[in-house]
C-alpha cells in the first residue's frame, strides 16, 4: 500500500472519520474543493476497488467538473502510476476502482440506478442542487459504508442542501472560510480585503459564507454599518433590551447608545436553550455591568421578569406590546441617521443582514410585511428603546386633541 502523508487543515479534521453525510460550506477560497479532492484520491489509493461519482446539478461539460482538480491531486500526490486517466473518467489500474463525473440534471429516476453500487458521491456547488436531485441521489447511494459529501457556498437558508443538514444525526457539517485556509493565495486574500471595505454585505456572503440576502428587502437596508467604537460620557444610554427565548428561539440581550442621532449597538448576547436560572450569570459574563442598568423586556412574561429581578438583574422592567408595536418600533429605529453595530456583535450583524420584508415568490416584489425570523436581537433593541417609541395610534389621538 502507498504511504501518503498529507497535511490536513484543522477545519477539516472532523470530516475525516467515516460519516454518512459530510458537508463543508463556507466562503470562497476556503479549501473545500481541494480537501474533498484529496480525501477522494487518498481513499482511491487505499482501496483499489472504490467507486466514486463527482456530481453537480448541471454539468454541460467536463471542463466544469472536479475532474481537473482530482487529476492534479493524483499528480501532486505522486500516485499517477496507479490510475488511468481517460477523457471522461479516472480508472484504477489494478482494481475495479473508478471515478466518474456527472450532472444530476442529466439523470432520470431510471438512469440514476447506475450509481447504486457506488461508495462515494461528492456533490460540488451543492447550493444549486434541487430537492428533486437530492431525493434521487440519496437513496441511490446505498452501499454499506457509502458516504455522500457536499461542498458549497451558501446562498439561501431554504436551499435543499441546507435543509438536508438541519438536525441530521447522520451528518457532520463544517463551516469554513478563507481565513481558515493555510494555503489561501495572496490574490484571494487581497480580493477579500478589498471587498470587505467596498461592500461589507457582499463580503459576508462571498467570503464568509453568509446567506445571500436580497439587500433591498432588508428592513434596515442602507442604514446600518459595522465599526469599532467606544461610548463616551456625553452619549445617551445605555439602553438595554432583553428578548426571552422560547423552545427554538434564543434569549437575546443588547446594549445600545444614542449619540448625534445615531444608534449604537455596543453589545449583544444570546443563546438558544438558556434556562432562566442561568440568564443573569450568562448575561453578566457577556455584557459588562449589565445588572447596573435598566434592562427592558417583553411584559408578556411577567413571571420571568419577576424572577430575574430577584435573581441577579434587579433592574429588569416590562415593556408593553400593542397591535403594530413591531412596525412602530421599526419606524422609530429608522429615524436614526445611522445604526452602528460594534464589530464584536456578530449575531447582531447577522440579524441586520437577514431581518427582511417578505418577498412575493412569483414576482420577486418586496411586500410591506415583515418576515418573522432573524428578529430576536432587533426585538431586544425595540424593548431597549421602548421609552422613545411612540404608539402610532396615540400620536393620532394627540393631534386630534390639539385641533
Ligand atoms: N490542500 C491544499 N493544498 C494546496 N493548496 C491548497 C489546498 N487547499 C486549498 N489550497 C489553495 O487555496 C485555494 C482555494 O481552495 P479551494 O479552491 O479548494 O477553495 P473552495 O473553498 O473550494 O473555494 P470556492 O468556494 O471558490 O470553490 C486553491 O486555489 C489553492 O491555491
Ligand atoms: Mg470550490
Amino acid at each position: 500500500m502507498e504511504n501518503l502523508c498529507l497535511p490536513t487543515p484543522e477545519w477539516a479534521v472532523p470530516l475525516i472519520a467515516p460519516k454518512r453525510y459530510k458537508g463543508a460550506k463556507g466562503g470562497r477560497g476556503s479549501g473545500k474543493s481541494h480537501f474533498f479532492a484529496e480525501l477522494l484520491v487518498e481513499e482511491h489509493v487505499a482501496n483499489p476497488d472504490q467507486q466514486s461519482v463527482c456530481i453537480r446539478e448541471i454539468q454541460k461539460s467536463l471542463k466544469f467538473s472536479a475532474k481537473k482538480l482530482v487529476e492534479s491531486k493524483i499528480q501532486d500526490m505522486g500516485v499517477s502510476h496507479l490510475f488511468d486517466i481517460t477523457l471522461n473518467e479516472i480508472r484504477r489500474i489494478d482494481g475495479q476502482g473508478l471515478i466518474i463525473f456527472q450532472g444530476m440534471q442529466d439523470h432520470t429516476a431510471d438512469s440514476i440506478k447506475s450509481l447504486e453500487g457506488f461508495d462515494r458521491a461528492w456533490v460540488e456547488e451543492a447550493q444549486s442542487v434541487s430537492a428533486r436531485s437530492l431525493e434521487l441521489l440519496i437513496p441511490t447511494i446505498r452501499k454499506d459504508g457509502s458516504e455522500i459529501w457536499f461542498s458549497w457556498n451558501p446562498d439561501q437558508p431554504t436551499d435543499a442542501v441546507e435543509k438536508h443538514f438541519q438536525n441530521n444525526p447522520d451528518a457532520i457539517l463544517v463551516h469554513v472560510n478563507y481565513t481558515d485556509n493555510p494555503w489561501c493565495p495572496e490574490v484571494l486574500i487581497k480580493q477579500a480585503n478589498w471587498q470587505r471595505k467596498a461592500d461589507y454585505e457582499k463580503y459576508v456572503h462571498i467570503w464568509l459564507g453568509g446567506y445571500n440576502t436580497k439587500s433591498e428587502a432588508q428592513i434596515f437596508a442602507g442604514r446600518w454599518r459595522v465599526d469599532e467604537f467606544e461610548p463616551s460620557d456625553d452619549w445617551d444610554g445605555p439602553y438595554q433590551g432583553l428578548d426571552f427565548g422560547f423552545s427554538q428561539d434564543p434569549t437575546a440581550c443588547v446594549r445600545c447608545w444614542i449619540h448625534d442621532n445615531s444608534l449604537f449597538i455596543e453589545y449583544d448576547a444570546g443563546r438558544v436553550g438558556l434556562e432562566l436560572d442561568d440568564t443573569a450569570p450568562y448575561l453578566k459574563r457577556e455584557i459588562p455591568n449589565v445588572d447596573k442598568y435598566v434592562s427592558r423586556a417583553d411584559n408578556a412574561r411577567p413571571e420571568s421578569i419577576s424572577y430575574l429581578k430577584r435573581h441577579g438583574l434587579p433592574r429588569t422592567e416590562g415593556v408593553e406590546k400593542w397591535t403594530g408595536s413591531v412596525e412602530d418600533g421599526i419606524e422609530h429605529i429608522k429615524t436614526y441617521d445611522q445604526i452602528v453595530i460594534h464589530t464584536r456583535c456578530k449575531e447582531m450583524q447577522e440579524e441586520a443582514r437577514l431581518y427582511s420584508y417578505k418577498i412575493d415568490k412569483r414576482s420577486g416584489d418586496i411586500l410591506p410585511k415583515i418576515e418573522d425570523a432573524h428578529n430576536h436581537r432587533w426585538d431586544a433593541v425595540r424593548y431597549a428603546l421602548a421609552p422613545m417609541i411612540r404608539r402610532k395610534g396615540q400620536g393620532l389621538v394627540l393631534s386630534r386633541h390639539r385641533r
